[in-house]
């Protein structure tokens, strides 16, 4: 069988703390992502969701190489480049592209449409520069902008027009994964909707496999067959949509959904009960032992504070939690 196209095992991204002086020491780590495994197949999308700080950003940072892990691997069609060297990235960054939460911050004000969508054609060599601007009116086109306007800068474009040019500058190589961080969070409701569906077509039209980063769950359900939830760097539980959605099994994800409105059992009148978490996320520099949701948790026993849980099979489906105590 074919290595599939994404694989993680064990990632780990340490960040050194230093102390405040002249000569800084390293006082500590915030852990920000503390041992994540999953797998991405060719064509499909998994969704990450978590919290604020719970380490999706990083991740993908990682799995694009932005950002070098600790330790741990990402195979990519089983070559392992967690610590691979500019050399042999460098054919891969066509392959893993990233796009960004935020439309405003990640174009660069200078650089005219066309310089933005066309660069990694000109850094890559792809395409002689006689043809370059026709490649790229035909990519404004496929995310539905005016190829006529090449030539505009990102200020003159709206929020979700920008992240079109985004998502454009990201297809520009043909990449096989693309790593979405929060791509429309930072987008008016109305058009969140609309870059969606552009994202999904994008998809089915060149087969392309994501990461889909939120911290809404009810955006990834409409993109992704399979969802991953973390919590404090770690992956708390991982299952099909449908059912991590209608049977989750991990306390968090519990939580997490209840805040999601689910229209369906709002139309028959039951609401699903509304999990209020006590206290804070704690801080990643020292995470609880045992099962880093028990400080929140109101179903932690002893056990969860000695020893940890880890992701395993719950329920007779492709379910994995990490919990001494799942729901059933
Ligand atoms: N370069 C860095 N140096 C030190 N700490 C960092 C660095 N980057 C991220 N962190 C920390 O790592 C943790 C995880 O951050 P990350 O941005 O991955 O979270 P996130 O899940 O993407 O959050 P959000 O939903 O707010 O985007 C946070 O505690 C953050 O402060
Ligand atoms: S292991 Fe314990 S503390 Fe952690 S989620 Fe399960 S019940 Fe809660
Ligand atoms: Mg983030």
């Amino acid at each position: 069988m074919a290595a599939p196209l994404l694989e993680v095992r064990d990632l780990v991204m340490h960040f050194p703390v230093k102390s405040r002086g002249v000569i800084a020491r390293t006082v500590g780590h915030v852990k920000a992502v503390d041992g994540v495994s999953f797998t991405v197949e060719a064509g499909q999308s998994l969704g990450l969701v978590g919290e604020s700080g719970c380490g999706k950003t990083t991740t993908g940072r990682l799995i694009t190489r932005l950002q070098k892990p600790t330790s741990g691997q990402i195979l990519f069609e089983g070559q392992d480049i967690a610590q691979a060297g500019p050399r042999v990235l460098k054919p891969l960054r066509r392959e893993i592209q990233m796009i960004f939460q935020d439309p405003y911050t990640s174009l660069n004000p200078r650089q005219t449409v066309g310089e933005i969508v066309g660069a990694p054609l000109v850094i890559h060599k792809l395409v002689p520069a006689s043809q370059r601007l026709a490649r790229v009116q035909e990519l404004l086109e496929v995310v539905g902008l005016n190829p006529e306007h090449y030539n505009r800068y990102p200020h003159e474009f709206s929020g979700g027009q920008r992240q079109r040019i985004g998502i454009a500058r990201a297809l520009t190589l043909q990449p096989k994964l693309l790593v979405a961080d929060e791509p429309v969070s930072a987008l008016d409701v109305s058009i969140q909707a609309q870059v969606i569906n552009l994202m999904q077509d994008l998809q089915r039209e060149f087969n392309i496999a994501f990461l889909f980063i939120a911290h809404d769950l009810s955006i990834v359900r409409h993109f992704c067959p399979e969802v991953a939830v973390m919590y404090l760097g770690k992956i708390v539980e991982k299952a099909p949509r449908d059912e991590l959605y209608e049977h989750p099994k991990h306390p968090y994800t519990k939580a997490l959904l209840s805040a999601v409105p689910n229209i369906e059992q709002a139309v028959l009148g039951g609401r699903r009960e509304r999990i209020r978490l006590q206290g804070d996320v704690p801080s990643p520099i020292n995470p609880p032992s045992g099962c880093r949701f028990r400080t929140r948790c109101w179903k932690a026993q002893d056990i969860c504070a000695t020893t940890e849980p880890p992701l395993q099979k719950v329920g007779a489906g492709a379910d994995v939690a990490a919990c001494h105590f799942p729901e059933q």
